[in-house]
């Protein structure tokens, strides 16, 4: 039972509330006892000034009557700036004159309906009448409107496996509440839709959400992003800048790739989130902001927090809630699906009428393991889409599954006598490629992100291939497919 509400007694229901303004003390009088007798709670103001305060005061009539002629501020002032404090207002005018150019002014600024005095009631009743219905069709319409932005929304996020629409239940349950949430999950699985979702279900969603990639920039350069600076905070800052945290103010702000941040802005973040203030770089005054923070990783956390990569203390400030996205090998049955959202997604965008891949090509991106995950599965749609060559496609998932068949570990390696020459050549450049990603990630006590500077290749492209070589878990010692070398622990 709610509070204030007596069970089994029925409410009387809430009065329509009316605001009259008019300067001429008999018309508020006359309205206000016509509107009484109808039922309607009238407040009566006499300039537009006190009207405006009065809907500044947080008050909203369902209907107001406007006087034109007013001294002061006239009826047509007062209604700009009426409508520019609340565009859902439902005005009706009230004028000594019709005059036309007056009348198209009063309903392009927003005004619902415009009554001449002198006015006989029945007047009154029919303008009131039009008016309800005019609020309850854009009432209707916003219902509508946010109906079709959650089917958008719902639709950009699929989900027919047991675990995604796990995680879809989830997402719902854990939107509303404003705490953080940590989404872990390989590259690639969709954690930024994800998070994405949280935002739009959550009370933030007409805010804005803004993402930082924490491995896209340098240390100092990602403080003075997230927290932003002041003139003179550093050589360059010639302008003040603010930082994503203020620019996120009231919405939601999600770091992604949280666990490459350098262990000076890991504390620092720390605090943040303790205090709910920073100061910009260079400034004095510390900032208020009211932010919710999602933070995605693919790195295996509790590894990261054991080789002291990743500060165990936000971790746990970071993962009231915790979200893993499954890999898309772990839940293949979704393939099919993904494979059509995606054509159409690509066939609309490059606008070309494109035909359901043959039925071996589907079966063959079924077997294929897809360690690049959605992402993969995106890009290969979209050259699928661009070739319309269900041959090529088949024959590059073939010898895609081939190389990751190659690559997983195996118990009874093939030697490398036993293989074709190119096979050999082949294995041979992948146990140098291994190599030197192991010998960089060691240098580096396995900071992803410093160990592809090393390697000149994007971090992405590094992530990619510590999946291929199965190298993605760090520290620990694993055994590779044939031909390839065993990385031990540091
Ligand atoms: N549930 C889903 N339904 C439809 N499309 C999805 C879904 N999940 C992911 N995608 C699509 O797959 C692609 C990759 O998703 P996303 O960028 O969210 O992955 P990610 O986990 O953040 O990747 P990374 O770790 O590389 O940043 C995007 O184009 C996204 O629109
Ligand atoms: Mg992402």
């Amino acid at each position: 039972m709610r509070e204030g509400k007596k069970a089994g007694v029925k409410e009387a229901p809430e009065k329509e509330k009316i605001l009259v303004i008019d300067d001429e003390p008999s018309i508020r009088k006359y309205l206000q006892t016509l509107l009484e007798v109808d039922g309607f709670e009238v407040s009566t103001v006499v300039s537009g000034s006190e009207a405006l305060e009065f809907i500044g005061d947080g008050a909203r009539p369902d209907f107001v009557i406007l006087d034109v002629l007013m001294p002061e501020m006239d009826g047509l002032e007062t209604l700009r700036r009426l409508m520019a404090a609340d565009p859902g207002l439902n005005v009706i005018m009230l004028s000594c004159s019709n005059e036309v150019s007056t009348v198209v002014k009063a309903i392009r600024l927003g005004a619902h309906d415009y009554l001449t005095k002198p006015f006989e009631k029945p007047e009154l009743d029919a303008a009131l009448l039009k008016c309800r219905q005019k609020k309850e069709l854009k009432a209707e319409n916003q219902a509508l409107r946010e109906y079709c932005d959650q089917l958008t929304e719902d639709l950009s996020f699929l989900a027919a496996s047991p675990q995604m629409l796990k995680i879809r239940q989830q997402i719902l349950q854990i939107a509303p509440v404003d705490v953080p949430v940590f989404i872990s999950g390989e590259s690639g699985v969709g954690k930024e839709v994800v998070a994405r979702m949280i935002h739009l279900r959550s009370s933030r969603r007409q805010q804005a959400f803004v993402k930082v990639n924490c491995a896209a920039l340098p240390g100092e350069l990602l403080e003075s992003e997230l927290f932003g600076y002041e003139p003179g905070a550093f050589t360059g800052a010639v302008r003040a800048k603010p930082g994503k945290f203020e620019l996120a103010n009231k919405g939601t702000i999600f770091l992604d790739e949280i666990a490459e941040m350098s262990p000076h802005l890991q504390a620092k973040l720390l605090h943040v989130l303790q205090d709910n203030q920073f100061a910009r770089l260079g400034a004095r005054g510390a900032i208020q902001v009211d932010v919710r923070v999602l933070a995605a990783t693919n790195v295996h956390v509790q590894e990261a927090m054991r080789s002291g990569r990743f500060r165990e203390d936000l971790y746990y400030r970071l993962s009231v809630l915790s979200l893993h996205v499954p890999p898309l090998r772990e839940r293949s049955d979704e393939i099919p699906m993904l494979f059509r959202h995606f054509l159409l997604k690509y066939s609309e965008k490059f606008q070309k009428t494109v035909s359901e891949p043959a039925p071996h090509v589907i079966e063959a991106a079924l077997r294929y393991p897809w360690p690049g995950n959605l992402r993969e599965l995106e890009n290969f749609v979209k050259r699928y889409v661009i070739l319309e060559d269900n041959d090529g496609s088949l024959r590059e998932l073939l010898e895609m599954t081939e190389t990751q068949q190659r690559m997983a570990p195996s118990e009874e390696p093939v030697a490398p006598r036993e293989q074709g020459l190119k096979a050999l050549v082949r294995g041979l450049k992948d146990e140098a490629e291994m190599g030197a990603i192991a010998d960089a990630l060691e240098k580096t006590n396995w900071c992803r992100k410093d160990a592809a500077k090393i390697l000149g290749i994007s971090y992405k492209a590094l992530l990619y291939k510590m999946r291929q070589f199965n190298l993605d878990t760090g520290r620990s010692t694993r055994t590779a497919g044939p031909g390839v070398p065993v990385i031990k622990s540091s």
